[in-house]
């Protein structure tokens, strides 16, 4: 008897064990580990770049401390005549320490990476919980790993890496540093540091000069990218059929990358900086302009065009419009 229900409780734990791996592995819903099928392939879940906050989001009076933090570390640039320097602060906002990117001793020494060695020598500080960082020109990819491990609280740039590279002609990782700051999730949870772009952007971005008429200097690159002017919209239908109507809109960016828009979790990145998304509006009753997306994410950079398309319940005339929230 002892025997027959061990076997049954064996049983029923293989079924119930099958069971809980039932069903669609959907990686964006999966938030405990080690739940996999061992026929499945483990991912981490999808994330679009995390939020980069401009001046006009800051309330006026801790901007005005952001802005003298930015000040200094622009004023240290000129006067060493370095264009990448950082400075880190004391949760209490005390200046601890700067560093300067001099290349030396080799290719890693960034402002940042130099200002958190400095730190560390000075104060033997291990871990940057509630600390702050200024500097001149947003975090490469390589800086911005080493803030999240470093655990900072707080991190503000005068200069877009997107001007860098693409307006400035200055070699850099192509990558907005947002993108690694929106996965610090995976350090914990309390990781992902408060992120402030563009504080003085036009004087840092003044500093910074341009090298794209200097194509002997060590820091210049001929830019793979593309600038436009102004946001245009156009609208048309691309087909029409009983009781649908199927609309393909383009928004072209023909100004500077701009913070803002959408997008549903359906998109997808097509070849050639193509976004497309790929929402389908089926609320009957609703018109189609009432609908909101929720601006979070860095869409148009130079150049970039996104393409969808939408179905609508009904009849009702074709008239797309959408508000884009501009970041400068
Ligand atoms: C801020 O904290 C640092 C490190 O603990 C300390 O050296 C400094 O005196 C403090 N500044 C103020 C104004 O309390
Ligand atoms: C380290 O920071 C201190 C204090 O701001 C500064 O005086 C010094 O020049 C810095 N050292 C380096 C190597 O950047
Ligand atoms: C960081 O600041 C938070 C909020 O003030 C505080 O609860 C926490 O103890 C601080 N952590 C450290 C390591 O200072
Ligand atoms: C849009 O979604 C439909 C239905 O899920 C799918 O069949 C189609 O391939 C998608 N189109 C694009 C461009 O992703
Ligand atoms: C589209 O909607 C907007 C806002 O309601 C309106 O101003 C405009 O006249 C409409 N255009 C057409 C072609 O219906």
């Amino acid at each position: 008897m002892y025997k027959v229900l061990s076997l049954l409780f064996v049983l029923l734990s293989v079924i119930f064990a099958v069971q809980a791996c039932a069903g669609d592995y959907d990686p964006s819903k999966v938030t405990i580990g080690g739940n996999c099928p061992a026929t499945s392939f483990a991912q981490w879940k999808q994330l679009d770049e995390g939020v980069v906050l401009n001046p006009t989001d800051i309330p006026i009076d801790e901007l005005v401390i952001h802005q003298a933090g930015m000040a200094h570390v622009i004023e240290v640039a000129k006067a060493l005549n370095k264009k990448f320097v950082a400075s880190i602060y004391f949760p209490n906002g005390t200046l601890a320490c700067i560093g300067v990117n001099t290349g030396s001793p080799n290719m890693i020494a960034h402002g940042e990476t130099v200002a958190i060695n400095n730190c560390t020598a000075l104060y033997g500080i291990k871990s940057f919980t509630n600390f702050t960082l200024y500097t001149t020109g947003e975090p490469c990819a390589m800086c911005a790993g080493a803030l999240v491990w470093a655990d900072f609280k707080t991190i503000v740039w005068g200069t877009f890496n997107r001007d860098l590279y693409c307006k400035i002609c200055m070699s850099n990782i192509p990558m907005d540093s947002s993108y690694i700051f929106a996965r610090a999730f995976g350090l914990g949870a309390n990781k992902a540091p408060r992120v402030i772009g563009g504080v003085l952007r036009a004087q840092s971005d003044a500093w910074f000069g341009s090298y794209c008429s200097r194509p002997t200097s060590i820091y210049y690159i001929k830019p793979e990218c593309a600038c436009n002017k102004a946001i245009s919209v156009s609208q048309r239908v691309v087909t029409s059929y009983s009781g649908y109507t199927q609309f393909e809109v383009s928004l072209v960016n023909y100004g500077p990358a701009v913070q803002g828009m959408i997008v549903q979790s359906d998109y997808t990145l097509g070849n050639n900086d193509i976004w497309t998304l790929n929402s389908t509006l089926a609320a009957s009753g609703v018109a189609p302009n009432t609908y909101t997306f929720y601006p979070y994410k860095d869409l148009f950079n130079a150049n970039e065009v996104l393409t969808f398309g939408y179905r609508i319940q009904g009849s009702y005339a074709a008239n797309f419009t959408l508000q884009f929230n501009y970041a400068s």
